[in-house]
């Protein structure tokens, strides 16, 4: 607690700031990282920035920086279908889809950028949605895995690979590890076992599905391949 305090104090100026230094981390992984959070935001509190006033700081370079208490207006595509979004700015793209949007295929795993499992596509390219922010997304395409399947049903190729090759136990990372098995096949990656793992490594799989997995886009792209 006496770290985490120091490593607070030492550098906070907004919440996002200190959730991207090299000392939080290993923190939060702690078992006292639960009580990193709350230490966090009374240190915060102790200098003068209640909850309402994280991020009104000045930024590194002097620039304004956002004002949390403030609502934003973005509008994007969602799946192919226009979307609107009157968001705090803070708002993550994982909370807004899962909790305002309906769409709760991408997964909370980590929250930190560590396990995939809230992979999807923003203008055609991977991004962890628990780590860009809804306001970023502004006049972007996002597809999620609920985006994927063609409108009469038939499933994206991905995502029969992985039924034929059993690449799932629990599921819990199967969404990520599916959008981003997709972009992995577009982006031109998928060209052996060796590369499928290198480029997929940023999705982990607890279940440790990893042969299994690599066989499914293998044969994924091996299809798009054909079909090319
Ligand atoms: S939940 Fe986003 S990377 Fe783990
Ligand atoms: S199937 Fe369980 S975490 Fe991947």
């Amino acid at each position: 607690m006496r770290a985490a305090r120091r490593c607070t104090a030492s550098r906070i100026d907004s919440w996002e700031t200190v959730r991207k230094q090299e000392g939080y981390r290993p923190l939060i992984s702690t078992p006292y990282g639960l009580y990193t959070s709350r230490v966090i935001v009374e240190t915060g509190k102790e200098l003068g920035m209640d909850d309402a006033t994280f991020g009104e700081q000045s930024g590194p370079n002097g620039d304004a920086g956002l004002h949390w208490s403030s609502s934003v207006t973005v509008a994007m595509r969602v799946n192919g279908q226009p979307r609107a979004a009157t968001v705090n700015p803070r708002v993550t793209l994982l909370d807004w889809l899962r909790e305002e949007s309906g769409l709760s295929g991408a997964k909370k795993g980590c929250n930190e950028g560590a396990c995939g499992t809230c992979t999807v596509l923003v203008d055609g390219k991977r991004m962890n949605s628990c780590l860009t922010l809804v306001v970023q997304c502004d006049g972007c395409e996002v597809t999620t895995v609920e985006g994927l399947a063609a409108s009469d049903g038939t499933l994206h190729p991905v995502q029969q690979a992985f039924i034929e090759h059993d690449a799932f136990q629990c599921g819990y990372c199967t969404p990520g590890q599916i959008v981003s098995a997709v972009a992995c096949i577009a982006e031109g990656h998928a060209t052996d076992e060796a590369s499928v793992r290198e480029w997929m490594s940023g999705n982990l799989c607890r279940c440790s599905c990893y042969p299994q997995i690599t066989a499914a886009v293998l044969d994924a792209a091996g299809a798009a391949g054909d079909e090319r």
